[in-house]
């Protein structure tokens, strides 16, 4: 893995290949890494810690690349533990290291750390600098982008944007070489920073401003080349706009036979002519790229059977986060199955409908415990409806 920047730019940061779940609730297969950096000028600036899981190899990689020296500053740009779990030992390594953060990275670390912050810190706003020697950052607010005390940093003699989160994608950099960048980036982008596209798109206007020649963000690879492209799929990303025309098929189905009405209805689609059509199981697959396809594709159709006087737990879930993650303008077309009462698309509909710019399609269908041939016209209608 190439993570070279320059002669006085190291990447120090570790991969995590054991972590069974990321932020308890992802799954991970390749792993992820947590990225931390240091400036060597004049003066030391490190950017970021990383999770306590990786501290020792972590220590080892910056003690390598301090050869002998100490650390001057270090630069927290967000305080979520898998960035900060290791500021407490570079404390207790360099008493004397500087903390730059702004005044809300501050007011939150006590809740993190007992190490007194008194003497030791510089507290930065919008625009202010740091220089370093040869080298100066440049501190970018970016509340919101996951948190509300993130902050990104511009070095403008080498041009390299510190982009904390942003730009972030799962996967051990060992492990993901050669990986397509978008697939496992997008999966982290709506799950993780999703609800958050007013302040991305606010830091992608403060970003536009500048000239950047390579990003480094908290988690993946360092981006160095084309990246113009990144620069735009966040944009879509953060405005709620669909990347690709294409139909998610999520369904929720408990013995099989609302699956089956999916999978067929989805073949309806296909006979018809839809550019692309997405099949998800939501009880066996994960979650999270399911909500990931929901947010790539222009439409969506929910199936699901009635449970409970509602609908089947994993469909409520899938629901639950859609509306948590701000899923928005997007067509959205609903089939239910029910055996006495049906009572899921009453469930789903009530959840859609709190969404902004979601259109129900019409009609909803309903099915009674299985398909039947005398449903296949109302399918079509509902597939003719989403086309
Ligand atoms: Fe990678 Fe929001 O922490």
């Amino acid at each position: 893995m190439d993570v070279t920047i320059s002669n006085a730019v190291k990447y120090i940061g570790v991969d995590d290949t054991t972590i069974d779940l990321f932020e308890s609730q992802y799954v991970v297969p390749e792993g992820v890494s947590y990225n931390s950096y240091v400036i060597l000028d004049e003066k030391t600036a490190v950017m970021d810690t990383v999770d306590k899981r990786g501290m020792e190899e972590w220590e080892a990689n910056l003690l390598n690349a301090l050869d002998g020296r100490k650390v001057d500053y270090l630069v927290v740009q967000h305080l979520e533990p898998d960035h900060a779990g290791s500021i407490a030992r570079l404390v207790e390594l360099f008493p004397d290291v500087t903390l730059v953060g702004n005044a809300k990275t501050f007011s939150m670390m006590p809740q993190f750390f007992d190490f007194p912050l008194e003497g030791h810190t510089l507290t930065v706003k919008e625009g202010d600098t740091l220089s370093l020697g040869e080298h100066t950052l440049t501190f970018v607010m970016a509340p919101m982008v996951h948190w509300p005390e993130v902050m990104v940093s511009y070095e403008s003699t080498e041009k390299i944007l510190f982009s904390a989160d942003g730009f972030g994608k799962f996967g051990a950099l060992s492990k993901t070489e050669d990986d397509d960048w978008a697939c496992e980036a997008r999966r982290y982008y709506f799950n993780i920073v999703g609800k958050y596209g007013a302040p991305v798109q606010t830091l992608l206007k403060k970003a536009s401003s500048l000239e950047i020649a390579t990003i480094c963000p908290l988690h993946g690879p360092i981006l160095k080349e084309n990246l113009g492209y990144y620069l735009d799929i966040y944009n879509t990303w953060s405005s709620y706009a669909p990347e690709d025309k294409g139909i998610l098929v999520a369904y929720a189905s408990i013995h099989g036979n609302t699956g089956e009405a999916a999978n067929r209805l989805a073949d309806i689609l296909r006979e018809k002519g839809a550019e692309k059509v997405v099949v998800s199981d939501l009880a066996r697959e994960d979650m999270a790229e399911v909500i990931e396809d929901a947010f790539r594709y222009d439409r969506m159709i929910v199936a699901a059977a009635s449970y409970d006087g509602g609908v089947f737990p994993c469909m409520q879930d899938f629901l639950h986060h859609l509306q948590s993650k701000a899923y928005q303008n997007r067509k959205v077309g609903i089939l239910e199955n029910g055996s006495w009462a049906p009572t899921a698309a009453k469930a789903m509909r009530g959840v859609l409908e709190s969404l902004k710019n979601v259109e129900i399609a019409e009609p909803v269908v309903t099915i009674r415990s299985t398909l039947k041939d005398s449903d296949i016209p109302a399918l079509e209608q509902l597939a003719e409806a989403m086309l």
